[in-house]
């Protein structure tokens, strides 16, 4: 135990953008309710921003800086909070708060993916908490009950939506035709992508959120040379048709999992989903999670997963959090990545396939394509043949197998003359 803080919590705010600002009027409008939540009042010490000269009315009468760094060390302040984004500078505001023993709290995922563990320990070792339930699926409680609530359970799976900008572009292209770059366009000026939407598109803010998710909930470090990323950049208007004719969706889902007891795959990647799987109605910025687990079995996870307002919404709560635990003298619990589980490439993920081929339409060629999955241990569900004249779609789907096994049978497919071209390969997720 620490002593009780006795004054105003005082809070450093870096970052004014649009979650940022959104954080400072937030604990300005509900400044009373948060004084009687905590028992203290709520003092906003200043804000780092980039740029001194702009005009900012929304920060009130907040003093302003643009010495991130500076604000974060200042004893003034008890919690820091960092939404500047980026990892390097962001990692030195982070680390600079914890090491003077201030509690932080923070939405960077990209930041908590690389440097999680490492923040962990510091956060342990200076006795200051590191919330950051901002950093994943934006207003969606997942984190605490991650941390909290599943404590006394086993996770085994962790499947979902967890970026706003890629299922808000394939809502549109789903729902209303759109090209993928007019619906990324309308995504950014939502406020929904990152600065650089390169990060939402190519999928890896889904793997440092997949990343996060993880470790929280296998109680292990994640080896992040494993983790398998494939975007939402080559999924076509086409591919979606596709998918809608056989009864799908394509989703950019984000996935962890406990393999064989032994390790956990990471992965993230579009994926068909079932018509009828509630994970198909998740539309527009919205985020939804599913944790299974051997006690709870499944439960979902369902909201807004972008934008200033919902992510300021979790940004709050933990530094509510945060300053209830300084009121009280206390720290809420360290998070150990005592499991120390391998992290396993995709190769051992099971799940299921489709795979899209273009065929001579001859005899024996249907025999010669299931010989090719057989071959690979891949049982094959359904086969649906169209097509006239000499050539033939053919759309195979499989049971479970593992990903080595699919990626083993494709490689043969394509060496086989019959087969003219494999013109998709995607992964099935969720049951019908
Ligand atoms: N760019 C992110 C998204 C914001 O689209 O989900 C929340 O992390």
């Amino acid at each position: 135990m620490s002593e009780p803080q006795a004054g105003p919590i005082g809070v450093a705010v870096v970052g004014a953008g649009t979650v940022g600002a959104r954080v400072v009027q937030q604990i300005a409008e509900h400044a009373e309710d948060l004084r009687s939540r905590i028992g203290l009042p709520v003092q906003v010490t200043g804000v780092a921003v980039r740029d001194a000269g702009r005009d900012r009315p929304e920060l009130g009468d907040v003093p302003v800086t643009t010495d991130a760094v500076v604000l974060a060390a200042d004893p003034s302040a008890s919690i820091v909070v960092e939404l500047m984004g980026g990892v390097e500078q962001a990692h030195a505001v982070v680390t600079a708060a914890l090491r003077r023993g201030a509690s932080v709290v923070t939405a960077n995922k990209a930041l908590l993916a690389a440097h999680g563990v490492e923040l962990h320990r510091l956060a342990r070792e200076n006795h200051a908490d590191l919330y950051y339930e901002g950093a994943v699926a934006g207003a969606i409680p997942l984190l605490r009950p991650l941390r909290e609530s599943f404590v006394g359970d086993h996770i085994t799976k962790v499947l979902g939506i967890v970026n706003g900008t890629t299922n808000y572009i394939l809502t549109q292209m789903t729902d209303e035709g759109s090209d993928y770059a007019a619906a990324l366009k309308q995504a950014q000026d939502l406020g929904y992508a990152e600065a650089d939407p390169t990060a939402d598109v190519s999928g890896q803010d889904s793997a440092a959120k997949a990343v996060i998710l993880a470790r929280l909930a296998f109680h292990t470090d994640i080896d992040a040379s494993q983790v398998s990323v494939e975007g939402i950049e080559s999924v076509s208007v086409a591919d979606i048709e596709a998918a809608r004719a056989m009864g799908f969706v394509i989703k950019l889902l984000a996935v962890a999992e406990l393999v064989d007891g032994e390790g956990v795959v990471v992965r993230v990647h579009p994926a068909l989903v079932p018509q009828n799987h509630p994970l198909s109605s998740v539309r527009g910025p919205f985020n939804a999670v599913f944790v299974s687990a051997s006690a709870a079995g499944d439960v979902m996870f369902y909201g807004r997963g972008a934008g200033g307002a919902p992510t300021a919404s979790a940004v709050v709560g933990d530094i509510v959090t945060a300053a209830r635990n300084l009121a009280a003298g206390s720290r809420g619990f360290a998070v150990e990545p005592y499991a120390a589980l391998a992290t396993l490439p995709l190769g051992r993920a099971r799940t299921r396939y489709y795979v899209n081929l273009h065929v001579a339409d001859e005899p024996g060629v249907l025999a010669t394509v299931a010989t090719a999955f057989a071959a690979h241990g891949v049982s094959i569900s359904v086969v649906r043949q169209d097509g006239a004249g000499d050539e033939a779609s053919l759309v195979v789907r499989t049971h479970e197998a593992t990903d080595a096994a699919l990626s083993a049978t494709v490689a043969s497919l394509r060496e086989l003359p019959a087969v003219r071209n494999v013109v998709g390969v995607m992964r099935v997720e969720g049951q019908a």
